[in-house]
C-alpha cells in the first residue's frame, strides 16, 4: 500500500507542475513535454513520479528509492534531450517559488515547505550550470 505521506507529496508535485507549466519563466524549458499534452500523457506522468520520487526518498523515505537521472545530468541539455537549454538562477528562483505556491495550495504547514525549499537551495549549483 502506497502510504499517505507519498500521496500527499504527489498530490503538491502535481499542483506545482501545473504553476509550472502555466510560469512564463520556466515554460521554454518544459517545451518538449509541454508539446505532448494534452494528448499524450506519459512523460507528465513520469516526470510526476520521478520528481515525487526524488522528493520522497530526500525527505527520508525508506520506502521509495529515486531511479531517475542524476540532477546534474536531468538538468543538462547534452545528457537530457528533454532539458531544452540551461537552467539559469532566475528559472530556479522560479522553480522554487512555483513548488511553494503548489504546496501553499495544499495546505502544506510553513516548516515542512521550508525544509524542501532548502532541499531545492542545496541542489542550486548542481541544476544551474551555466
Ligand atoms: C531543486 C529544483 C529542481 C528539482 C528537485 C528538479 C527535479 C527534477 C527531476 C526529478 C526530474 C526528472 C528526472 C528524470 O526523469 O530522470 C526533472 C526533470 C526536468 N527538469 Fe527539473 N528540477 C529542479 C529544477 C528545475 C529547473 C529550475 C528547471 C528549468 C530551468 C527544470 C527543468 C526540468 C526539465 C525540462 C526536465 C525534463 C522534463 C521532461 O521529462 O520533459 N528543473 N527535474
Amino acid at each position: 500500500m502506497i502510504e499517505q505521506g507519498y500521496l500527499s507529496i504527489r498530490s503538491v508535485v502535481d499542483s506545482s507542475l501545473m504553476v509550472v507549466a502555466a510560469d512564463p519563466v520556466l515554460m521554454p524549458s518544459f517545451a518538449v513535454l509541454l508539446a505532448e499534452l494534452p494528448g499524450n500523457t506519459t512523460g507528465f506522468t513520469e516526470l510526476s513520479k520521478n520528481v515525487t520520487d526524488f522528493f520522497a526518498f530526500n525527505a527520508g523515505s525508506a520506502n521509495h528509492i529515486y531511479e531517475g537521472m542524476s540532477m546534474h545530468d536531468t538538468h543538462n541539455p547534452t545528457d537530457n534531450p528533454r532539458m531544452t537549454g540551461l537552467a539559469t538562477n532566475a528559472q530556479m528562483d522560479a522553480f522554487i517559488a512555483d513548488v511553494v505556491t503548489g504546496a501553499q495550495q495544499n495546505a502544506v504547514p510553513d516548516a515542512i515547505i521550508a525544509q524542501f525549499g532548502a532541499l531545492m537551495e542545496s541542489l542550486r549549483t548542481t541544476i544551474v550550470q551555466g
